[in-house]
């Protein structure tokens, strides 16, 4: 029986006519009763879970769950306006005190414009502001994350105060930045089985301006676009037994999906990576935390202390704003609203292109990875509303080896340097309604859909393939399914 479910769920169906879908449909149900895990099925439409909500404006991604009460609706909008809040250094007026000393940017909401993704410059002379780059070096740290740098850290702020905002009674000299940041694009082209050409662009960075000396010795780099925050509570609240399930059935038809353990610094112990290119991170409230001290310079009761490596003098007096900055309130208020942040319904289910396209998504082996429906742990006590809903995010939550065209060369706990987490993909249709952004994969150089998928390889070699070689009629509706979804 597994050898015709797993020929089913692969790349190749050699059913034939009619009852193809009828077969496909009874094995899907049977790889579920065995696995509990619905890989092969492809929504049709929103479930009603409560956190999916069918709003396709600008403000798609904005959208409070549907079931919160008065109280959690109140702190939803305080949460959201914690979000676009400015924050400044402690000298200066029309914000809260606690920004730097080192920071990219001065709120979440500058590179999670209207929750959505952020972009690579426009030009090589501009910098990166809407995106970070990860460092770090050969080794690891105490619990098998990336060795920081010892005098710039794990990511680079190119940002900092600046003189008129430093109190230098204190401080005595104004903090630096520690870099300039910059990319340069290398094109290549690549055709269809058509013939029709593409070109792809891949981002080069460039680093300028060092302030602390050179990187130590082999220094390693990941640059990271801003993802969209939708739906991101379901994806918490998905079990960890689940997710080794999807593992499990992938490694029993060649794809090696694996999961990221990571250091749950809120708990103290090794924890199942979720968010993030490179799933790194375990839950949101760590990942705001993270936010808050890498991208901002603002210190919370999960990370306490400055973020000033022992050579950045400046920086280091610079004294904060208070201990910690954010208050725990407003950390509450914020894992609130980002548990319960809605994803947008799809749009045009019945459009008999999108249907087309569904069947070729999953002909062309794509939902082995960005498995349709998942459904949330039978319990959980940490929001119990989270508990026990069906969504269709398009994602395993787990790590592939994506080849050496997406690498990064940077490993990330258990991720190496070509393993990437795989994407949800819901609500990406509405990325430029929302905010201009078609910029897809981790470091944004896909301009849409269609480089995107010509991206993969490595696992996904046979799904890019099988895309490739599709007339333009069957990429069309392939790649419209995708932007419905
Ligand atoms: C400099 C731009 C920037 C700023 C400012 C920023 N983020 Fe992010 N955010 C990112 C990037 C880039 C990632 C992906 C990180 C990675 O892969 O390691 C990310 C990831 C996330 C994620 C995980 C999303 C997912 O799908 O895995 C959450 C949640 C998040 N950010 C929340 C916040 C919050 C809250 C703030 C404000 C405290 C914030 N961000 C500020 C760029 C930014
Ligand atoms: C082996 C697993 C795997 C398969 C099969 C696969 N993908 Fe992916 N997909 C990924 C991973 C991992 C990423 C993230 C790669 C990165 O950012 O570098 C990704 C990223 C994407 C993105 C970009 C999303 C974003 O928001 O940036 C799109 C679109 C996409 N995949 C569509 C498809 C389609 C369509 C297919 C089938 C033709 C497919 N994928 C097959 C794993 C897979």
């Amino acid at each position: 029986m597994w050898t015709s479910t797993l020929i089913l769920i692969g790349r190749r169906i050699t059913l034939v006519g009619g009852c193809r879908a009828a077969v496909r449909a009874v094995l899907a149900a049977l790889i579920a009763a065995l696995t509990g895990v619905a890989l092969a099925q492809v929504g049709e439409s929103a479930p009603d879970n409560g956190f999916t909500v069918a709003r396709f404006d600008t403000d798609a991604y904005k959208q409070p769950a549907s079931v919160l009460s008065y109280q959690e609706s109140k702190m939803f909008m305080l949460g959201r306006s914690h979000f676009k809040r400015r924050w400044i250094a402690p000298i200066t007026f029309n914000g809260e005190w606690g920004l730097g000393p080192t920071f990219i940017q001065t709120r979440c909401s500058e590179c999670h414009i209207n929750n959505g993704r952020g972009m690579p410059p426009a030009s090589a002379d501009e910098q990166l502001s809407t995106m970070l780059v990860r460092l770090s070096l050969p080794g690891s740290d105490e619990h098998g994350g990336p060795q920081a740098d010892p005098n710039y850290g794990d990511q680079f702020q190119n940002n900092a105060l600046q003189a008129q905002e430093v109190d230098l009674r204190y401080a005595r000299m104004f903090v630096p930045a520690e870099a300039a940041l910059y990319l340069d694009w290398e094109d290549h082209s690549v055709s269809f089985a058509d013939g029709e050409q593409v070109t792809l662009r891949k981002p080069q960075l460039r680093i300028e301006d060092l302030a602390f000396g050179p990187l130590g010795e082999g220094a390693m780099f990941s640059l990271r676009n801003t993802p969209p925050l939708i739906g991101l509570g379901l994806l918490e609240a998905v079990s960890e037994e689940t997710v080794l399930e999807i593992a499990q059935a992938q490694a029993e038809h060649g794809v090696n999906g694996r999961p990221n353990y990571v250091w749950d610094a809120i708990n103290k112990q090794p924890a199942l990576g979720r968010f993030g290119w490179k799933a790194n991170t375990p839950s949101l409230m760590q990942q705001t935390a993270a936010a808050f001290l890498g991208d901002l310079g603002v210190t919370s009761w999960v990370f306490r202390a400055q973020n000033c490596p022992p050579v950045q003098i400046a920086c280091q007096n610079q004294d904060p704003a208070n201990d910690p900055e954010i208050i725990d309130a407003d950390m509450d208020d914020f894992e609130l609203w980002l548990r319960t942040l809605a994803a947008p319904a799809p749009r045009d289910v019945d459009d008999p292109q999108v249907k087309q396209g569904k069947n070729l998504f999953n002909q062309a082996g794509c939902n082995v990875c960005h498995v349709p429906e998942l459904t949330t742990a039978r319990e959980y006590p940490a929001f119990p509303k989270l508990a026990n809903r069906t969504f269709r995010a398009y994602t395993d939550l787990l790590l592939h080896d994506m080849g050496e065209g997406l690498a990064d060369g940077r490993p990330d706990y258990l991720a190496g340097g070509r393993d990437w987490r795989t994407t949800p993909l819901w609500g990406l249709g509405l990325s430029e309604t929302v905010n201009g952004s078609t910029a897809l994969l981790h470091d944004g150089r896909a301009r849409n859909v269609a480089e995107a998928i010509l991206w993969h390889g490595g696992e996904a070699q046979a799904s890019r393939e099988a895309f490739r070689n599709m007339p333009k009629a069957e990429r069309e509706a392939l790649v419209k399914f995708v932007e419905s979804i």
